[in-house]
């Protein structure tokens, strides 16, 4: 298949999004930017076009996608009905990076819903997407734009190195702002529970509704979300998450002695104080590393480096978020400043 590649730039804007639009009514893929992530967006009620993203992604049957929209009003084509606490949701925080999920009316697409009976949508407030929704004249269902499994794409390469020849086109719009999916509210039921903390902190939905907290454990045990059960967001290395005790440097140096290539992802406290030679990629607060951590796990990929340390941050607020996408790359594997470091490197080379 021949993957369109379009640049955005002030010119063209109008151009590119009509001329992608088109693929989309004729039931093509595109990869467009939103605040989160990349998407990859199709005919949303069109169980054919809805197919096509599946085959490109490597994404399994039974794992629902979401409905993105260009206005409010259209929830009431999808879901069966609006509870007030989805009301007081969408008041408070759309557009934006939260996805509501209702109980969904019957004519959608068994592909979108993965035969549930509840639709997950959002409407994104990145202008772009919003113009590209709005043309395309439907609900575009658009997972993030990746292979399976892979760290979600945050700028349009990513997107290229995953998805190029498996879709229709790509409309490059530089870099995402958030970095990390939306968080995803289930409303069907009778309380609202988080199914996977994203941008949209728990704190903040707690302001306008009152709603079961998010819990690993019970996402882990009897995934609500499908997409929270399968391996996620991994780079090839191996990622081990640390805690603020551990000494880095001295794993690093332990590290360059056996011949194997460290990247680093930290604070710029912890990176500061590591040796010439390792790679680093520093954040300063969690906002930074929320939106960059994606393309930084992907960058440390393409430099080769063998294994990939991570500093873990609080679980709270964003840090909710960022713990849940870092322990599911990193299998959720830590170590610890009492670890024997020859030991797992020797591990890591016999697996090399
Ligand atoms: O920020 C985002 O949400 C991005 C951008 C492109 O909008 N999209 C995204 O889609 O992350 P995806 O497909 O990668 O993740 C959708 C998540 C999955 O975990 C899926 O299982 C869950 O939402 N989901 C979708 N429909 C659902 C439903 N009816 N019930 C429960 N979970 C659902
Ligand atoms: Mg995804």
């Amino acid at each position: 298949m021949q993957t369109r590649f379009w640049h955005l730039d002030n010119d063209n804007e109008l151009t590119v999004l009509e001329q992608a639009a088109a693929i989309i009514k004729n039931g093509g893929t595109i990869a467009f930017p939103t605040e989160t992530v990349y998407g990859l967006g199709a005919a949303g009620l069109s169980q054919q076009a809805v197919e096509k993203i599946f085959i490109a992604k490597g994404r399994a049957a039974d794992n629902p996608l979401i409905l993105h929209v260009a206005d409010k009003k259209d929830i009431y084509e999808l879901a069966a009905e609006v509870p007030a606490t989805a009301q007081k949701l969408i008041d408070a925080f759309w557009p934006g990076p939260l996805t509501i999920i209702f109980k969904k009316k019957s004519h959608l697409p068994d592909a979108v819903t993965a035969g549930l009976d509840t639709v997950a949508i959002r409407m994104p407030s990145n202008k772009l997407a919003n113009k590209f929704i709005a043309m395309c004249g439907m609900p575009l269902a658009a997972p993030s734009a990746n292979l399976s499994g892979r760290p979600s794409p945050t700028e349009a390469q990513a997107v290229k190195t995953d998805l190029w020849g498996r879709i229709d086109g790509i409309i490059d719009a530089g870099q995402t702002d958030v970095g990390l999916e939306s968080t995803v509210v289930d409303c069907s039921g009778d309380m609202p529970v988080i199914l996977r903390p994203g941008f949209v902190t728990a704190e903040q939905l707690a302001e306008v509704v009152a709603l079961e907290p998010f819990s690993e454990a019970v996402n882990d045990k009897k995934p609500k979300a499908p997409g929270m059960k399968y391996t996620h967001y991994a780079p090839e290395a191996p990622v081990y998450l640390f805690a603020g005790d551990f000494d880095v440097n001295e794993f690093c140096l332990e590290a360059e002695r056996a011949g194997v290539k460290v990247g680093v992802i930290a604070s710029y406290a912890v990176t500061a104080g590591l040796s010439e030679g390792i790679i680093k990629k520093s954040w300063l607060n969690k906002t930074e590393l929320a939106s960059s951590l994606y393309l930084w796990l992907r960058e440390l990929d393409e430099f080769g480096a063998k294994l990939i340390l991570a500093q873990k941050v609080a679980e709270h607020d964003l840090g909710t978020a960022i713990m849940n996408r870092l322990g599911k790359a990193a299998g959720y594997k830590n170590i610890y400043k009492t670890d024997d470091f020859r030991q797992i490197l020797q591990a890591l080379k016999n697996n090399l």
